[in-house]
């Protein structure tokens, strides 16, 4: 085949139509189990100012200083959204989402761009579906949000999931956290990776998250932050822990679960799966008691998850879960000469009306090749229409599968196929 003249951007990538009747099935699970949750959509532009994402995921982040997908227009400075808790923020800022009384109980599907190497489950152009909940304080807010999570995964069928959850401190526990861990590291900074060197000045607790391998032998001894808590944040963590026993929601505390988000307080959780080989999180949150005073608004604690529907298409794959029905049509109208393609086209509209999902040939072909065409197209019943039987208004209705043929008027069609 000649090679095409153009292509996707690197880690950007076409969903086909072979693949997106299962995307719609994903999105179709998550639209109910928000409306279990009584969650409202909400949908924000894929562009955003440049400050809000800086000032809202973090400055010294991957994600802002070096994935951004940046550009000016004049004197505007737009990103692609690497993410949507920061737009959702903006949006709830912006437009007084508050004054609608009690918590915003929010959730998103939609496109995310970060500048990554690509590799398998992770993609520049990727897709999250995720949740917010704007205005709650109590700990019954955290273990709700984790099980909408969770039960996107259940009602998907993946089940051999591990739910990692930590404490990562308000400011103050996280002040004498830093102090700690900058003090047990600093004997051992000549020894670690380049990148923690560099986080040791910007952002000792990312260290913890070092993939690199001279960096694993001191990451095991390091102070741990659940020991530098404040009362009140290691209470708002007992709690959470103490609500998902009660749901029976298991889950693996680790103390070393950073995020790779600055805005994170208390509360932060990752979904991790075996199924998946090195990009292993399914999905994330916490708090981010902090976020809607950073942007512009009034002191709200807030807390949510975001989770790749890629990653979770490939955790279906691995454990060979059909998302999605081959794709078929109710019946299939092979035509014989130009009067019965009009009467085909004509008598469409009540066919789909009846919630019969109906087609043709468009280009003419002969009936065996038409015929040929309905099974390519896994039609369920097919109709040979030709002069004959207009005259008669009888049609023979094939069942395709079982290969019966029962002579019908178009409205004992309607009549049998309908719902
Ligand atoms: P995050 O951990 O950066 O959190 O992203 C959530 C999920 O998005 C990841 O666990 C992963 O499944 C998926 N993901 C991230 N980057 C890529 C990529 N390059 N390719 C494919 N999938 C990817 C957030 O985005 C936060 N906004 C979550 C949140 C909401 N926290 C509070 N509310």
């Amino acid at each position: 085949m000649a090679q095409p003249t153009f292509s996707t951007h690197s880690g950007m990538v076409d969903i086909l139509p072979d693949e997106t009747p299962k995307w719609q099935k994903l999105e179709q699970i998550i639209h109910q189990v928000a409306r279990d949750f009584n969650f409202e959509e909400i949908r924000t532009p894929i562009m955003e100012q440049t400050e809000l994402i800086a000032r809202g995921v973090g400055e010294l982040t991957d994600i802002v200083s070096k994935e951004m997908f940046a550009f000016e227009r004049g004197d505007d400075h737009y990103v692609l959204r690497p993410e949507c808790t920061a737009p959702v923020v903006r949006a709830f800022v912006e437009h007084h989402l508050d004054q609608r009384g009690g918590t915003q109980n929010l959730y998103y599907i939609g496109p995310m761009f970060r500048a990554e190497r690509p590799q398998k489950g992770r993609q520049r152009q990727f897709h999250q579906f995720g949740a917010e909940i704007i205005g709650a304080d109590d700990p019954i807010a955290d273990v709700d949000m984790i099980a909408f999570m969770m039960t996107i995964y259940d009602r998907v069928g993946i089940t051999n999931t591990t739910l990692k959850i930590n404490s990562v401190g308000d400011p103050e526990s996280r002040k004498a956290y830093k102090k700690a861990l900058k003090d047990y590291f600093r004997p051992k900074l000549s020894e670690l990776s380049e990148i923690s060197q560099q986080r040791f000045e910007t952002n000792p607790m990312r260290i913890l998250d070092s993939k690199e391998e001279e960096d694993q032998q001191f990451l095991g001894d390091a102070p741990v932050i659940t020991n530098f808590l404040t009362e009140e944040t290691a209470g708002h963590y007992a709690k959470v822990k103490e609500h998902l026993d009660n749901l029976g929601i298991a889950y693996k505390e680790d103390p070393h679960l950073v995020r790779g988000l600055d805005y994170y307080t208390r509360t932060a959780f990752e979904l991790i799966s075996p199924d998946l080989g090195a990009q292993d999180a399914l999905g994330g949150g916490g708090r981010y008691d902090l976020l809607v005073e950073e942007v512009g608004g009034q002191p709200t604690p807030a807390v949510g998850f975001a989770a790749g529907m890629e990653r979770l298409l490939i955790a279906c794959e691995e454990l060979d879960i059909e998302l999605a029905e081959p794709k078929s049509v109710d019946i299939y109208i092979v035509t014989i000469g130009d009067n019965a393609r009009s009467w085909a086209l004509k008598h469409f509209s009540q066919l789909r009306k009846a919630g019969i999902s109906a087609t043709m040939d468009y280009i003419g072909r002969s009936v065996k090749a038409q015929m040929k065409d309905a099974d390519r197209e896994n039609a369920k019943y097919s109709i040979i229409v030709g002069d004959n039987e207009l005259q008669e208004e009888k049609f023979t209705l094939r069942n395709m599968k079982e290969s019966e043929e029962q002579s019908l008027s178009f409205d004992a069609i309607l009549a049998k196929l309908g719902t």
